[in-house]
């Protein structure tokens, strides 16, 4: 682990050779895997003759070698940590390598491993170098050949990418299968698994009448759990060829799932790899929640079969190439899917806090970064979700017409081949006949860009004039920003009409909701004919992803909350409203003055829950019931207490259950059902308005409120429920509620993994101030393991991301414990390590206290032994 160094997008060069053809074979054994490979080399035809071959290779043993048959001699290739360099070859030439790697004590989780006795692969970003020497780098496109030797009684079920083309038996015990995947691919989409599994299988018509064999692999005792992932799999692939007129392209699809994964899911070709909570559900072991998010990445994997396999990327830094538009090609999915407004609403919710955090800390970087030391500490909200923004400001500023138009281009053009992100604007600008040079800046300019707005009636000539004023603040590495170009949708609303106002702007009548440009530093709108005095409602549906400020008085927050047109925007408007109260309240406790509730929270919540019988969209009517996040408050303040912002929002919790507790009660019962579970937008609308309000009843230890949650979590009828009441029974402060709920829910599960991370979570997250020792306490646990990434998840992570009073502990207990994680983990599991480190990055956000505490146990994991992962992140934190 000598100091590692960066790559820089600028060194980019396309490869000195490519592989064409690769022959694998896997002889699989815990200790020692034989991994032959006979690898169809061609070198570049720009390239000089005199270039030797340079392969990526870690943690390998070379058994043999040869060129042509022909066995190197030593002095004719060199092995190093990095690889191997064979000095001379020809323009053309098979190459032979045999290898051996052992998976069992693979903990990292990168290449082949073994979870659970069975065995099976991650390879992307560059995994791929730990099974065998290869040129591990996503411009490397072969079609691959593989053959998995196993036991038969250990192994029975053996996979690979593509179509099985051979099996058969071999002494000793042994079989084989040979499959063959006949798209050229890069090799951090190649797959193996073997082990003793179980599928269930059901078949897909393409449009084109192509018949597709589906298949879901689990361990026999999750049988019973797949159903909703193989319809969510079948709606996308139908989804996939209504809205993109995109098919299947093989004759089988297999979905595997893993107890031991580092993130989500792997859209390796025709074998998808998924972390078993991103698949398995069941009504009684699932919730809502995670029924939702397994529909979508089922779906998000399911789409790169076009958006990052068919086209995928030219090297690393295009990342968000594929991953920015196939969330956005997620996101789209499950909003045609579900509730259209309630899933903008969570996304965003969840985006303004978590990115805008990253794009304000030490280690934010653009959608495009432009170098990296570690490419897997690169998986991030930021060439995530905020690609998936800039992919949706695209579809807005081009209209749908000429996005699918360029999307049609995209696929057609660069079929088979490993391209950029302009080579997708391109194809974009060219089907719009837009110019989006300036648009592109979006790509490399890091940091979230804030409008400070603000605006005039005048009243003698109808005028409304806007005024929008831009600012990236620097980030690290890039001090000066440029002017981005953002759309943002509006509308101005009548104080008077309540009504959408006709908008004329510069003499062009644009309807009632428009979208302006704004690409210079300030500019100001004027529209004109605006018969009544209005208030404007800007950035509808978060149609850029920026901070926007307007200086609202709370009277027009309430008028926006009951009036605005969009829906997106009266959430919006609501939780500004509560900002603004909360600010008072986090100032009154911080001053030690008594807190007051701002009757105009009260008045809103109140006319809310009117409106409980007739809405036809119970979801978006919880999510605006809803409070802003801890998270989220914090974000808005200029330097966080956590506690004031705890006690302010358990305050205002508990100021609106007192003055609503009728209607919160009578919500509650009028949304009961014992109707059987279904994870259907309606029945989910339905449970989150009723939980919703059975917090604000628990809130106050109201007797009624707490009854209910009693007999929610001792029915049984579904996990959503059971899950809500558990926690509202764990979070309040009694014990005698709290402590034999959760010894029940823990008997009743001890066998099932994902619901134990469950039961973690929901204690570690707990307010009361033993939370910290409850931590400790489960790190013992027979369920948890420090090697399974989702029981770290579960406990660790959910303490020190979510539990903001316990992790922040001015004692710094909480930081030290996460600090102890970090460098076990460190050895163990280096991804892992490096995406726990999080919320101690976040350093300069706190007090002068904390901040020391926190720098302090940064710098004690800096004088470990580091992996790369890990250093790049610490430098990062402790370079600010
Ligand atoms: N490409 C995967 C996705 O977004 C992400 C992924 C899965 C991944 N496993 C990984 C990235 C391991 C890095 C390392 O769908
Ligand atoms: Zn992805």
């Amino acid at each position: 682990m000598s100091d590692p160094k960066p790559t820089y997008l600028s060194d980019y060069r396309p490869p000195a050779h490519r592989v064409t053809h690769a022959e694998l074979s896997f002889d699989l054994d815990p200790a020692a895997t034989r991994v032959k490979a006979r690898l169809h080399v061609e070198r570049h035809p720009e390239r000089e003759a005199a270039e030797p071959l340079v392969l990526d290779g870690e943690q390998l043993t070379l058994e043999a070698i040869a060129i042509d048959g022909q066995p190197l001699g030593e002095d004719e290739y060199a092995v190093d940590e990095h690889g191997l360099t064979v000095h001379r070859v020809p323009e053309r030439f098979q190459l032979d390598t045999e290898v051996t790697i052992a998976p069992q004590e693979n903990t990292a989780l990168e290449g082949l491993y073994q979870s659970n006795g069975m065995y099976c692969t991650q390879c992307e970003a560059e995994g791929f170098r730990r099974i065998t020497f290869y040129p591990d780098r996503p411009d490397v496109m072969a079609t691959f050949s593989t053959t998995v030797i196993g036991d038969v009684e250990r192994e029975p079920v053996l996979l690979a990418n593509g179509n099985p083309v051979e099996r058969g038996t071999l002494p000793g015990g042994r079989h084989f299968v040979t499959w063959e995947d006949p798209f050229p691919k890069p090799c951090y989409l190649f797959a193996l698994v073997a082990g003793d599994l179980e599928k269930v299988e059901d078949r897909f018509t393409t449009a084109s009448g192509r018949e597709v064999t589906l298949q879901i692999w689990v361990e026999e005792e999750n049988l019973d759990k797949t159903d909703h992932a193989m319809a969510s799999l079948k709606r996308a692939m139908r989804w996939d060829e209504e809205t993109y007129g995109r098919e299947y392209d093989l004759d089988l699809f297999m979905i595997v799932a893993v107890n031991d994964f580092n993130m989500g899911a792997m859209e390796n070709k025709g074998l998808n790899i998924f972390n078993s909570a991103a698949v398995l559900t069941h009504p009684h072991t699932a919730t809502d929640a995670a029924f939702q998010r397994v529909e979508g990445i089922v779906a998000h994997e399911y789409f790169h079969n076009w958006s990052g396999n068919r086209v995928t990327c030219r090297d690393w830094f295009q990342l968000s190439l594929k991953e920015g538009f196939t969330v956005f090609r997620d996101q789209c999915f499950s909003a045609d899917t579900n509730s259209a407004p309630v899933k903008r609403i969570q996304d965003v919710a969840f985006f303004r806090t978590a990115q805008f955090a990253e794009d304000a800390g030490p280690t934010a970087h653009p959608v495009r970064p432009d170098h990296y030391i570690e490419i897997s500490n690169f998986y991030t909200l930021t060439i995530y979700e905020k690609g998936a923004e800039i992919v949706r400001m695209l579809r807005n500023l081009v209209g749908w017409e000429a996005f699918r138009s360029g999307s049609d281009r995209y696929f057609e053009r660069f079929d088979g081949q490993a391209v950029t992100i302009e080579d997708f604007v391109d194809c974009m600008a060219e089907a719009s006949g837009q110019d989006l040079s300036q648009f592109l800046r979006w790509y490399s300019q890091a940091g979230t860009p804030e409008i400070d707005a603000h605006g005039e009636y005048d009243y003698a000539e109808c005028e409304y004039r806007l005024t929008l004023r831009q600012r990236t603040p620097a980030t690290p590495d890039q001090p000066e920003k440029l002017p981005l170009h953002i759309p943002i949708r509006m509308g101005l609303v009548g104080t008077k009409s309540g009504e959408d106002l006709t908008l004329t702007l510069e003499g062009e009548q644009l309807g009632r909701d428009t979208v302006i440009h704004l690409r210079e530093e300030e500019q100001t709108f004027v529209f004109s004919d605006v018969a009544e005095a209005p208030v404007p409602s800007l950035a509808r549906g978060f149609s850029a992803p920026v901070k926007l400020r307007f200086p609202y008085g709370r009277e027009d927050l309430a008028f926006l909350l009951a009036n605005d047109s969009d829906g997106f925007n009266r959430w919006d408007a609501g939780q500004r409203l509560a900002l603004l109260a909360l600010d008072d309240l986090i100032a009154a406790h911080r001053n030690g003055v008594e807190k007051v509730m701002d009757p105009r929270v009260v008045e809103a919540f109140r006319s809310l829950l009117a409106q409980a019988d007739t809405t036809d969209d119970k979801a978006v009517l919880a999510e605006m019931l809803t409070l802003p996040s801890e998270a989220y408050i914090a974000e808005q303040q200029p330097l966080v207490d956590v506690d004031a912002i705890h006690a302010a929002r358990t305050f205002v919790k508990q100021s609106l259950a007192l003055a609503l507790r009728d209607d919160f009660l009578a919500v509650y019962e009028a949304n009961r059902s014992d109707a059987p579970y279904a994870p259907e937008p309606e029945q989910i609308g339905a449970r989150s308005l009723k939980n919703v309000a059975l917090a604000y009843l628990v809130a106050i230890e109201d007797d009624a409120g707490i009854e209910h949650a009693q007999q929610q979590f001792a029915a049984d009828h579904n996990m959503t429920d059971v899950r809500h009441a558990l926690t509202l029974l764990t979070h309040s402060s009694r014990d005698d509620l709290s402590d034999p709920a959760l010894r029940a829910f823990g008997e009743k599960w001890a066998h099932d993994p994902l619901v134990m991370d469950q039961w973690f979570s929901i204690q570690v997250t707990r307010p009361q101030s033993d939370a910290l020792e409850r931590v400790r306490f489960l790190m013992d646990h027979p369920a948890f393991s420090l090697k399974n990434p989702n029981r770290v998840r579960a406990l660790v992570g959910a303490f020190a991301g979510q539990n903001r009073v316990n992790f922040h502990r001015p004692d710094g207990q909480g930081y030290q414990l996460l600090a102890d994680v970090v460098i076990e983990l460190n050895r163990l599991n280096p991804e892992i390590a490096a995406r726990l480190i999080t919320p101690l990055t976040r350093w300069q956000r706190f007090d002068e206290g904390r901040q020391e505490l926190m720098k302090r146990e940064l710098e004690r994991i800096r004088a470990e032994e580091l992996s790369p992962n890990v250093y790049e992140v610490v430098e990062k934190a402790l370079a600010q």
